[in-house]
């Protein structure tokens, strides 16, 4: 048996989660789920990631404490953790007893070993704010490719991590301030030790240990040299921050959060093991431990350099991580969606339409592989795998043979002795390759093997044409191995679905089998004797439900308690005032564009589709001026774009933005009058430029 302490990423405690999230815990859910099929032991745990400037500043902008803000948010989680069946052993949060005292024994063991020292760092300091403007909180050009708008640590456009002092024209997002460079002492975690990178080296190279891509990127980072070569890692923060104090010294400096946010997973560890009387530090010296992280790709860095590195270096009872599974990210319709800026489908909304969590696990199952690629969620491919494959195929077997069996033969199933049925045994073949895939993370592979078995099946059965042998009374005998035989292939693809079918394969066992415990992998080479009443077990998907997921805005929606703070909020405002200060208006981030495409959209009669150039970046925007204009006239002309909105999936892919234009307003303005008129700055204007 293996014991296995499984993780996905920590989320940010600022904000529900997006459809990104979702795919992770899926991924890992399901990968959890068959361990735990196979007879291993696996313990998997969450938390959130409640430290660090963003989320000290949007708890301020709540009017929230921290503490306060981040409980709403992790109050928000279950709904969406219950819904679609993600089975954690334990939710816990960085904001933590356990996570400040293994944060400071961390950092304590690793200054015992010499890897930290102090150096004083010119910052940038928001003059108007009085507060340093680390990472997340300054933006400007990209020192390496020249990107506009990049944060303060790496590039979302060419990946580059950098200092906030790098960034050429850098301004303060919060106030809009230009920073000033200021000294203060920081504290630093010496990777760059020549023991540092001869052990993450090893690490690195372990076989097996990690997908090649991953091993090549992180080498990319270990291996650079000049201004490219692997720096010392800044690991403290100064006041004011939402973080783990420093001990043992006298300043009040705080952990970064991105040290304390990996030994989160250590410290919902051992939160859990103290509810279940298990000895943190003896599971974790036990030698059988694997230890398995699944993380998305933006997040290699941290969880391939520095987390290993820490881990080590701090000795017992700490161990390294033996796995980090990368994921790539989730787009819809082939639009990317940017983890800062938010995510398309909602998965609350899609819980909320009453779709079923299930159709989604499935879906994803079948796109992903072991590789970090990215998984495209289309609706039409959506619609046609759990309608035609899910359904069509897998629920189908049962729903066609079940009827004759209980109908004709009372329930009993035919008893083919040791002869081996057809299905069964065609099923049971695939077994290895199934177990490889699931173990391998090769969920699409499990889906295909799966959907082929379910094809042979289904084959077998139009064949022996059941429907003429129940007319024929001296077939009877054909008629009930026919379907019992379908009924045991479907049994066999029932224990392999279960991981990522859990609630139908929970069903189907004590409903149809009357087995009422989870299933095992070894329940496969079992034939039942007998089954009872088939029940409708999953309904097909409707347009109309995928139509009702897009064609609001998708963008995460707020968690109960947020929206009823915001509706608070909302209310107290209206009261207050009708106009707005110069704070509100300096929210909106308008910027001049050029329309470098328009496009006709099909099925749509008011959109028209714009590429923009932003000056330097480029996005899509659909805007409701097709009566207005026709696309070509569009072309080359200059727009004003609210270039801070956040992205809003559309049926026809994701808008990124707001192009003005003027028209009356039916509900106030006196004018009645047709038309939408472009809103242009004057001739001069270039791409990029902020107007305010
Ligand atoms: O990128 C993120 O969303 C981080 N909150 C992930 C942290 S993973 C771990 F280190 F806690
Ligand atoms: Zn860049």
């Amino acid at each position: 048996m293996r014991t296995l302490f499984v993780t996905t990423a920590l989320p940010y405690a600022n904000g529900p989660f997006h459809i990104g999230h979702i795919m992770e815990y899926i991924q890992a859910d399901i990968w959890v789920r068959y361990q735990r099929m196979q007879g291993n032991a696996a313990h998997f745990v969450g938390a959130e990631d409640a430290h660090g400037a963003p989320i000290m500043l949007a708890a301020e902008k709540a009017g929230n404490t921290p503490e306060a803000f981040i409980g709403e948010i992790a109050r928000g989680r279950k709904p969406y953790l219950d819904g679609f069946h993600i089975a954690f052993d334990n939710w816990h949060s960085t904001h933590s007893q356990e996570n400040t005292e293994l944060s400071q024994d961390i950092y304590r063991r690793l200054k015992k070993a010499g890897l930290v020292y102090e150096k004083p760092v010119e910052q940038l300091f928001d003059p108007v704010k009085g507060m340093y403007r680390a990472d997340r909180y300054v933006k400007g050009e990209c020192p390496n490719c020249g990107a506009k708008d990049q944060y303060g640590d790496a590039c979302e456009n060419c990946s580059s991590v950098y200092p906030a002092t790098a960034l050429k024209n850098p301004y303060s997002t919060l106030t809009g301030a230009k920073p000033v460079v200021k000294s203060s002492p920081h504290h630093f975690f010496r990777l760059s030790d020549p023991k540092c990178k001869t052990f993450i080296r090893a690490w690195l190279e372990t076989p097996g240990r990690l997908q090649p891509q991953v091993v090549n990127k992180a080498k990319e980072w270990l291996d650079g040299v000049g201004d490219k070569a692997l720096a010392d890692w800044d690991i403290s923060r100064d006041p004011p921050y939402f973080g783990i104090r420093i001990p043992d010294i006298a300043e009040e400096k705080y952990l970064y959060v991105w040290l304390d946010a990996p030994i989160g997973y250590l410290a919902s560890l051992k939160n859990y093991c103290a509810k279940k009387g298990i000895d943190f530090e003896k599971f974790l010296q036990d030698p059988n431990l694997e230890q398995i992280h699944f993380i998305g790709k933006d997040i290699i860095y941290f969880h391939t350099l520095f987390w290993p590195a820490m881990l080590e270096f701090a000795g017992k009872p700490y161990k390294v991580p033996d796995h980090v599974y990368v994921h790539g990210f989730i787009t819809v319709s082939g639009d990317k969606m940017s983890k800062s800026r938010g995510t398309g489908i909602s998965p609350l909304r899609y819980l909320e339409l009453g779709m079923n969590a299930e159709w989604l696990r499935y879906y994803i199952a079948a796109k992903l592989n072991a590789n970090v690629e990215d998984l495209d969620f289309n609706p039409e491919d959506f619609l046609a795998r759990v309608n035609s494959d899910l359904v069509g195929k897998y629920v189908n077997i049962a729903a066609r043979a079940a009827a004759f069996i209980s109908r004709q033969f009372n329930g009993e199933l035919f008893d083919f002795g040791e002869e081996p049925s057809v299905n069964w045994a065609d099923a049971i073949a695939a077994d290895d390759a199934i177990a490889a895939a699931y173990e391998g993370r090769e969920l699409g592979k499990v889906v295909r093997d799966a959907m082929a078995i379910a094809d042979r099946i289904n084959q077998h059965f139009d064949h022996a044409k059941p429907w003429e042998l129940a007319k024929d009374p001296t077939r009877q005998a054909e008629l009930h191995r026919t379907c019992s035989d379908a009924i045991y292939g479907f049994f066999v693809l029932t224990v392999y679905l279960a991981p990522i079918l859990p609630a139908t394969a929970r069903r189907v066992a004590a409903e149809l089998f009357g087995i009422d415990r989870a299933l095992t992998f070894e329940d496969r080479k079992q034939r039942p004797r007998r089954i009872r009443a088939f029940k409708h077990l999953i309904t097909r998907v409707e347009r109309k439900q995928l139509d009702q997921l897009f064609d609001i805005a998708s963008v995460p929606q707020p968690s109960a308690p947020q929206r009823h703070a915001e509706q608070q909020q909302h209310t107290a405002k209206e009261h207050a005032v009708d106009t707005i200060g110069i704070d509100d208006f300096n929210k909106l981030d308008l910027r001049v564009a050029r329309i470098t495409r328009a496009e006709l959209v099909e099925g749509a009669d008011k959109l028209l589709k714009l590429t923009l150039d932003m000056g330097g970046s480029t996005r899509t925007v659909f805007a409701g001026i097709k009566s207005a204009y026709a696309p070509e006239k569009l072309e080359g002309k200059l727009a004003v774009v609210v270039a801070n909105l956040a992205p809003r999936t559309m049926k026809f892919g994701i808008s990124e933005g707001m192009v003005l234009a003027a028209s009356w307003d039916k509900t106030t303005a006196a004018g009645d009058g047709p038309g939408i008129f472009l809103v242009s700055p004057d001739s001069g204007a270039a791409p990029g430029m902020r107007v305010k």
